[in-house]
Protein backbone atom coordinates (compact mmCIF):
# COMPACT_ATOMS: atom_id res chain seq x y z
CA UNK A 1 0.00 0.00 0.00
CA UNK A 2 1.67 3.21 -0.76
CA UNK A 3 -0.48 6.23 0.25
CA UNK A 4 -3.82 8.03 0.35
CA UNK A 5 -4.55 8.87 -3.05
CA UNK A 6 -8.24 10.17 -3.20
CA UNK A 7 -11.29 10.55 -0.63
CA UNK A 8 -14.58 10.05 -2.98
CA UNK A 9 -17.47 12.44 -1.97
CA UNK A 10 -20.71 11.71 -3.38
CA UNK A 11 -22.73 15.17 -4.39
CA UNK A 12 -26.27 15.78 -5.86
CA UNK A 13 -25.10 19.48 -7.39
CA UNK A 14 -21.65 19.11 -9.17
CA UNK A 15 -21.46 22.76 -9.64
CA UNK A 16 -22.14 23.75 -6.03
CA UNK A 17 -19.65 20.84 -4.25
CA UNK A 18 -16.62 22.21 -7.39
CA UNK A 19 -17.47 25.90 -5.51
CA UNK A 20 -16.84 24.73 -2.10
CA UNK A 21 -13.83 22.25 -2.56
CA UNK A 22 -12.16 24.87 -4.96
CA UNK A 23 -13.07 27.23 -1.76
CA UNK A 24 -11.71 24.84 0.64
CA UNK A 25 -8.46 23.63 -1.20
CA UNK A 26 -7.80 27.25 -2.86
CA UNK A 27 -7.86 26.01 -6.31
CA UNK A 28 -10.49 24.72 -8.90
CA UNK A 29 -11.20 21.51 -10.03
CA UNK A 30 -8.97 20.27 -12.81
CA UNK A 31 -10.80 18.32 -14.73
CA UNK A 32 -14.48 16.67 -15.29
CA UNK A 33 -14.43 12.96 -16.31
CA UNK A 34 -16.89 10.87 -16.80
CA UNK A 35 -16.84 7.40 -16.26
CA UNK A 36 -18.14 5.47 -19.07
CA UNK A 37 -20.48 2.41 -17.99
CA UNK A 38 -20.74 3.81 -14.35
CA UNK A 39 -23.22 6.89 -14.94
CA UNK A 40 -20.99 9.04 -12.54
CA UNK A 41 -19.94 12.19 -13.82
CA UNK A 42 -16.32 13.23 -11.75
CA UNK A 43 -14.46 15.80 -10.52
CA UNK A 44 -11.20 16.19 -9.33
CA UNK A 45 -9.26 18.61 -7.03
CA UNK A 46 -5.66 18.21 -5.93
CA UNK A 47 -4.94 18.15 -2.30
CA UNK A 48 -1.02 17.98 -2.00
CA UNK A 49 -0.28 14.60 -2.80
CA UNK A 50 -4.05 13.16 -2.58
CA UNK A 51 -6.85 14.18 -4.75
CA UNK A 52 -10.25 15.23 -3.56
CA UNK A 53 -13.44 13.61 -6.26
CA UNK A 54 -16.35 14.95 -6.45
CA UNK A 55 -19.11 12.20 -7.87
CA UNK A 56 -22.52 13.14 -9.59
CA UNK A 57 -24.63 10.46 -11.08
CA UNK A 58 -25.60 10.87 -14.68
CA UNK A 59 -28.69 8.53 -14.45
CA UNK A 60 -31.18 7.66 -11.62
CA UNK A 61 -29.50 3.68 -11.90
CA UNK A 62 -26.06 4.80 -10.92
CA UNK A 63 -24.64 3.37 -7.89
CA UNK A 64 -24.07 6.68 -6.49
CA UNK A 65 -27.39 7.51 -7.29
CA UNK A 66 -28.29 4.92 -5.24
CA UNK A 67 -26.22 6.15 -2.29
CA UNK A 68 -27.38 9.39 -2.70
CA UNK A 69 -31.22 8.24 -2.32
CA UNK A 70 -30.16 6.38 1.07
CA UNK A 71 -27.66 8.61 2.43
CA UNK A 72 -27.64 11.74 1.33
CA UNK A 73 -24.76 13.73 -0.21
CA UNK A 74 -21.11 13.37 1.35
CA UNK A 75 -18.24 10.74 1.83
CA UNK A 76 -18.17 8.40 -0.14
CA UNK A 77 -15.09 5.88 -0.11
CA UNK A 78 -11.51 6.64 0.19
CA UNK A 79 -8.84 4.92 -2.49
CA UNK A 80 -5.08 4.21 -1.93
CA UNK A 81 -2.42 3.61 -4.19
CA UNK A 82 -0.75 0.11 -4.82
CA UNK A 83 1.76 -0.53 -7.30
CA UNK A 84 0.47 -4.01 -8.07
CA UNK A 85 -3.56 -3.65 -8.09
CA UNK A 86 -4.09 -7.69 -8.57
CA UNK A 87 -1.49 -9.02 -6.28
CA UNK A 88 -2.56 -6.87 -3.50
CA UNK A 89 -6.45 -8.00 -4.12
CA UNK A 90 -5.11 -11.61 -4.29
CA UNK A 91 -3.33 -10.71 -0.72
CA UNK A 92 -6.44 -9.09 0.23
CA UNK A 93 -9.22 -12.15 -1.11
CA UNK A 94 -6.46 -14.79 0.65
CA UNK A 95 -7.38 -13.18 4.14
CA UNK A 96 -10.91 -13.28 3.30
CA UNK A 97 -11.76 -9.51 2.10
CA UNK A 98 -14.21 -9.60 -0.43
CA UNK A 99 -14.10 -7.48 -3.90
CA UNK A 100 -17.71 -5.70 -4.76
CA UNK A 101 -16.26 -3.87 -7.95
CA UNK A 102 -13.75 -4.45 -10.41
CA UNK A 103 -10.62 -4.57 -11.26
CA UNK A 104 -12.09 -2.43 -13.74
CA UNK A 105 -10.95 0.50 -15.58
CA UNK A 106 -11.98 3.59 -13.39
CA UNK A 107 -11.74 7.51 -13.91
CA UNK A 108 -8.23 8.94 -13.84
CA UNK A 109 -6.65 6.70 -15.63
CA UNK A 110 -6.50 3.99 -13.08
CA UNK A 111 -7.62 0.76 -12.95
CA UNK A 112 -9.53 -0.05 -9.68
CA UNK A 113 -11.32 -2.36 -7.64
CA UNK A 114 -13.82 -1.89 -4.29
CA UNK A 115 -13.51 -4.04 -1.33
CA UNK A 116 -16.97 -4.78 0.74
CA UNK A 117 -17.51 -2.08 3.26
CA UNK A 118 -19.02 -4.63 5.30
CA UNK A 119 -15.61 -5.94 5.55
CA UNK A 120 -13.22 -2.86 5.91
CA UNK A 121 -15.44 -1.16 8.75
CA UNK A 122 -17.95 0.57 6.98
CA UNK A 123 -15.82 1.97 4.90
CA UNK A 124 -15.96 1.67 1.07
CA UNK A 125 -12.50 1.15 0.44
CA UNK A 126 -11.33 1.65 -3.61
CA UNK A 127 -7.87 0.15 -4.05
CA UNK A 128 -6.35 1.97 -7.49
CA UNK A 129 -3.48 1.59 -9.61
CA UNK A 130 -1.66 3.14 -13.32
CA UNK A 131 -4.12 1.42 -15.80
CA UNK A 132 -1.39 0.24 -17.72
CA UNK A 133 -2.17 -1.40 -21.60
CA UNK A 134 -0.13 -4.80 -21.73
CO1 LIG B 1 -12.52 6.88 -6.49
Amino acid sequence: MKRLEHIGIAVADLDEAERIFGDILGSASYKREEVMGESVLTSFFRAGESKVELLVPTSEDSAIAKHLAKRGPGLHHIAFHVDDLDSELDRLVEKGYRVVVGPKPGADGKRVAFLHPGDSAKVLVELCAENRVD
